[in-house]
């Protein structure tokens, strides 16, 4: 029989976290599947005539399904798809008040002969746990969520775009459904996927401010994970860089402000001379799937590359000595977006426009890889059976 993790938690002020989270883990791992009994509830319409497959915004519609699946009483239950709607919550679920609450960011493609593919999903489902056990959220297992996001693609396989540089955003998210003022972890959780048919995530060109006094991240702090809250805490100094004419911010370290870290929800590299140089991840830095495919392709390609710190006064002076041949963000949503100037202490320095940039260049390799227009010698491409 199951241990009841809930009589764990009601003790929680007496025991200690990490062996509660602990705990918790072992016991979720070791709990048997059943991927087979995913069911399946139809919605009765549909929506999908509705949307402008050709003028679509990022994020903004939602598919007619949904994939959820709730954990009570120590046990996460098989997923279910279900009519895409509206949840209700109780004003005490912990997810109001102390934003326990994590999220994934992937993407479904179409390839010419209407196969669906997704990229690199289990590196998402790992980093997922990753930052359930930080927020103190139980672990879902691999089966559900990969079996889970399967078969609800394969419901709403036809919401799948095609225009060109669309995707089928897929925003897997679980956060404490479970109630109670007492500051310590919910009893209960809500794990859903939900997915949006999406163009790019920018509409124009990017101009970033390099920060220097507010924060994403703090050594031992939540920076690696993809908690809600990290997001919300950039909304405000993101505003203030927007009202300056910035589309995004570039994150320094918190302690020194000397180093680049991320720009907004992004990773960031940098190209001076030939080389690109990226920021090494850390407790403050999210793992990007994107940056390390990057990487490897950097790395079969034989394009110099470095993963070492990068001082602001470094892009500073290579934008002044006229060195700093690129800068760019990559991520999920924004996939590789070069970045066309950015501002440091009052002055502006924009970016010379390359032709044969190595954005363009791995933005063109790794959507080739997704949408199944070239070989994958990566292994990434998944197959949505
Ligand atoms: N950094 C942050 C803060 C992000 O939110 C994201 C988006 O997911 C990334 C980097 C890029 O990660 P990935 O390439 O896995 O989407
Ligand atoms: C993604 O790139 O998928 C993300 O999760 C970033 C998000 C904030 C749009």
């Amino acid at each position: 029989m199951l241990f009841n993790i809930c009589k764990y938690l009601e003790d929680y002020p007496t025991k200690n976290d990490a062996e509660i989270v602990n705990f918790n883990i072992a016991k979720i791992r070791s709990m048997p599947v059943q991927v087979n009994q995913i069911a399946i509830e139809r919605s009765e319409t549909t929506k999908i005539n509705d949307v402008d497959f050709d003028n679509l915004s990022f994020g903004s519609v939602y598919t007619d399904h949904m994939l959820v699946a709730d954990f009570e009483n120590g046990a996460w239950s098989v997923p279910k798809v279900v009519p895409y709607g509206p949840i209700v919550l109780d004003p005490a679920a912990k997810i109001f008040h102390y934003g326990q609450s994590i999220f994934e960011g992937m993407k479904a493609y179409k390839d010419e002969e209407g196969q669906v593919w997704l990229f690199r999903p289990l590196d998402n489902h790992a980093r997922f746990n990753k930052s359930a056990q930080r927020l103190a959220i139980p672990e879902l297992p691999q089966e559900y969520f990969i079996d889970g996001l399967t078969t609800l693609l394969q419901v709403e396989k036809d919401w799948v775009p095609t225009t060109p540089g669309s995707s089928l955003y897929v925003r897997p998210f679980m956060f404490a459904s479970g109630n109670g003022f007492h500051a310590s972890p919910a009893n209960a959780y809500k794990f859903i996927i939900a997915l949006a048919p999406s163009g790019a995530y920018f509409s124009g060109k990017v101009k970033v401010l390099i920060e220097e006094h507010y924060a994403r991240a703090a050594n031992g702090g939540v920076g690696y994970a993809k908690a809600g809250g990290n997001y919300a805490a950039q909304f405000y100094p993101t505003q203030l860089a927007a009202d300056k004419g910035y589309q995004q911010v570039v994150w320094t370290d918190d302690s020194t402000h000397e180093y680049i870290e991320e720009a907004g929800a992004m990773n960031i590299f940098v190209r001076i001379g030939d080389t690109l140089v990226t920021a090494p991840t850390s407790d403050r830095i999210l793992d990007g799937i994107t940056r390390k495919s990057i990487l490897q392709l950097t790395d079969h390609l034989g394009i110099p590359t470095e993963v070492r710190k990068i001082k602001v006064a470094e892009v500073v002076e290579a934008a002044e000595n006229g060195t700093l041949k690129e800068m760019f963000g990559a991520g999920t949503a924004a996939v590789v977006s070069p970045i066309a100037g950015f501002g440091y202490r009052g002055r502006d320095y924009e970016l010379p426009e390359l032709e044969n940039s190595y954005a363009a260049m791995l933005k063109a390799k790794i959507t080739d890889i997704q949408y199944n227009r070239a070989e994958d010698k990566f292994g990434w491409r998944y197959k949505v059976n």
